[in-house]
This record gives C-alpha cells, structure tokens and sequence, in this order.
C-alpha cells in the first residue's frame, strides 16, 4: 500500500488505503467514549486548522482529533485570518508553512485549493476538509465508517443520495469512493439540481423519490446549499421541494427494515429532512458525527505516520503502524 502523503480527495486514494483507514478508525471510537479522551500518538506534532468557510462538525472534529492524539492545535479561520487584509493563499500558505506544522487542514470555497497548497507545502501533509464543490473526502470516510459499523461491509449495498447533487462535494466525494469501495450510488434530485455528465461516473439516476426507495440501503439526504446557488430558480418553491424530495416517514416506510438514513449536516429540518425522520431509531446522523472525530484522528495517524508529515521520512514499517504494533496508539 502507498503511504499517505497529503489526503487532497478521494480520487487521490486507493481501495487499501481506504480499507486502512477504516481500520485505523474502528478501535480509536472508544477513545473518545473513556473517562480520560487523551492518547499519546501525535505528540510533539503541530497541526493547523484553516477555515475559510464555515463550519461545525469538520473543524470541531479535527480540532478533538488532534488534541485527543496529543498533537499542539491551532485555528485560523477567514475572520481572523490575514486573508481578510488582503494575503493571498499563496502567501498564507508560505507563512503557515515557515512555522514548521506537520499538517494543514484546508476548508476553503475556492475549488482545488488543497491540491494548490499542497504543491509547495512539503514536507508538511494537506488535508482537504472540503474545497467549493469539488470534493470532502473526510465526510465520506467518515460515512463509510458508519455504514460499516451498521453492515459490516458496503461491497455490493446500494445508497441513494437525494438532494442537491449539483453543489455538493460529499455526492461527488462518494461517487469516487463507489468505484473504489464497490458499492453502488443512485442520484435523487431535480434536474436543475444534477450536475451535467453525471451519469459518467455510472450511477443511476432519478427524479422520482418514491421510485429510488425500493432496493436502497441507505438514504443519505443533502442540505440545499443556498449559498452555492447561483439563481433561486433551481426549485420551486421550499414546501414544493420538501413534497418531491423530501424524506418524511411515509417514504421511510417504502424502505426496507435495514434500510439506515444519513445526512451530513447542517440539517434543514422540513425541507430536505422530515424532523421525526432526523430523530428516527434509522438515523445515523448523530453516529457519524461521533465517528467523525474518529475517521480525523485515523486520517492524522496515517499522516504523521508516514513519517512525511514535517518530519524526515522512517525507513522500513510506516511510523503509525509501528505505534499499533506497540500498543502505544491507545
Ligand atoms: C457538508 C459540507 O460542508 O460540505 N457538511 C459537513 O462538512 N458536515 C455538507 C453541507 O454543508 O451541506
């Protein structure tokens, strides 16, 4: 298996390294569940979070990641940042690199700005934490985490993403991550609301709620991100969209028992969600916040492990599995 130099997007992964994160994150949920949430792994380490949009449950868990394995954190966001003064990405970068961290965690609206960080940044690892539209790859090892915890395995499962697929980073996140992971993607939206040539990436797609229930394991339901629409036209009107493609409980019901229901977060409860759905024994939602400090804290192991994260590489056995192997992880 390659060793993880930055984590830009799923494109970027392969199925094993996909597989060893999955791995590396199942043991470390409990240690956020213990009395005393401290780990030694990533200390001495420094990390720093850069926000430049906003955010809850990504910076909140990357934030706990870091301090529960150990690791000195520190936040930027854009109102306090430089950027406000006029300093390019280019330049924060720069300034940020000659502080010697070991990894940079970007959320930015600019599309590609990871992938542009990451080629001067060295030796320091990027973490993409969600670029525009273009890709969130933590969200969706995070879901994965999730979905393996409720099935074992995703091979061959069937999740049917609803919402607004054209703005969002997590559907097209997923749609890389079936190809390498084996689980089948269907698209549920308003075709004002799919991206063109979506079909390429070979999911099946529907305008028909009701019509892509039957069969589905997971319904994982999108936030209409007002603020990437360019017009207010995309749908009707909030009630209308709610009514087409909204999950309430009686589309629940056209689902089979197993089937789990998922959102990333933020929720518009009453439009995209139903509240009694969001709150249902189905819903995971809430298990995939927690494993999201998980999925972050697996994703700065492998990092700082591979040993190019800031520091000279290790020969031989990579660093983070070296600190399994001797138990000191946990
Ligand atoms: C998602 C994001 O920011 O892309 N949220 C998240 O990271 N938990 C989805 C969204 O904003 O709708």
């Amino acid at each position: 298996m390659k060793p993880l130099h930055h984590l830009l997007g799923i494109r970027e992964l392969e199925h094993d390294q996909i597989k060893h994160l999955l791995d590396l994150a199942q043991p470390l949920i409990g240690l956020s569940r213990r009395p005393i949430k401290k780990a030694p792994a990533l200390r001495g380490k420094t990390i720093i979070n850069l926000f430049f949009e906003s955010s809850t449950r990504t910076r909140t868990s990357f934030e706990l990641a870091g301090k529960r394995l150990s690791a000195d954190v520190i936040n930027i966001s854009a109102s306090t940042s430089a950027t406000r003064k006029g300093e390019s990405l280019l330049d924060t970068g720069h300034t940020l690199a000659a502080m010697q961290p070991n990894v940079l965690i970007i959320r930015d609206t600019r599309a590609g700005a990871a992938h542009f960080l990451a080629g001067f940044l060295s030796p320091a690892a990027v973490v993409n934490a969600g670029d525009g539209a273009h890709e969130h790859p933590t969200q969706v090892l995070t879901d994965l985490l999730t979905l393996q915890q409720a099935w074992g395995d995703v091979s061959g499962r069937t999740i049917t993403i609803v919402g607004d697929i054209a703005h969002s980073r997590v559907a097209r996140s997923h749609l890389l991550a079936s190809a390498r992971m084996g689980y089948h993607v269907r698209l549920v939206a308003p075709k004002t609301l799919l991206p063109v040539q979506v079909e390429r990436f070979g999911c099946e797609l529907f305008t028909d709620f009701d019509a892509a229930i039957e069969g589905s394991d997971a319904l994982y339901m999108l936030r209409v991100q007002n603020e990437r629409l360019e017009s207010a036209c995309s749908f009707p009107s909030v009630r209308e969209y709610h009514e087409a493609f909204g999950l309430n409980m009686r589309r629940l019901g056209l689902a089979g028992e197993h089937t789990v229901v998922l959102h990333p977060g933020p929720m518009n409860r009453g439009v995209e969600i139903a509240t009694d759905v969001a709150d249902c024994a189905r819903s995971r939602i809430l298990d995939q916040v927690e494993n999201g400090v998980a999925m972050r804290m697996a994703v700065l192991t492998a990092l700082c492990g591979s040993g190019l994260a800031g520091s000279r590489k290790r020969s031989g056995r990579h660093h983070g599995q070296a600190m399994e192997a001797q138990g000191t992880l946990l």
